[in-house]
């Protein structure tokens, strides 16, 4: 099992006017603990599209530039659609804490979805603590089920 080193790993962000507030938090929240954020914004609360915030976040996970991401609109809902609709990306859409550390070891999701009206900003941090540090469990039957996964990609 493969330990996710925490320090070196980069993190990247990126929400719609639903989500921005808390997806400032959050960046904030890992960058005080000195961990590596790409913040790929909305930075305001003027009205945009999700999935415009969704594609480079998930060109970045995908590309490897970054090792995982979060995603934050009002449900969670629409950005985990769009982040699913890329080639590599394993979008979970979580409300807690015990899904988000199964979707990491057993799905080895690469992108959180939050909503910002759906939990709070405690939670919330909580959520991302347990993504970026909870490893993919490489079992064999999770490895054979997630490479099934992908291989739909190539459908
Ligand atoms: C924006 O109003 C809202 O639709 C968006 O944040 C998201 O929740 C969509 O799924």
């Amino acid at each position: 099992m493969i330990k996710r080193k925490e320090e070196t790993m980069k993190v990247a962000f990126a929400a719609d006017h639903g989500g921005y507030k808390l997806k400032d938090a959050l960046v904030s929240h890992l960058r005080e603990k000195g961990i590596e954020t790409v913040d790929f914004g909305t930075n305001s609360p003027d009205s945009c599209d999700y999935p415009d915030y969704a594609d480079p976040l998930c060109r970045a996970v995908a590309s490897g530039e970054c090792d995982l991401g979060v995603l934050v609109c009002s449900t969670g809902l629409g950005m985990s659609m769009a982040a699913n609709k890329h080639r590599g990306i394993r979008a979970a859409c979580c409300s807690e804490t015990v899904s988000v550390a199964l979707t990491r070891s057993h799905n080895n999701a690469n992108v959180l979805c939050l909503g910002a009206f759906i939990v709070g900003e405690h939670t919330a941090c909580e959520m991302v603590d347990l993504f970026i540090s909870t490893p993919f469990s490489e079992g064999e039957r999770h490895v054979r089920r997630v490479n099934k996964v992908n291989a739909l990609d190539e459908r």
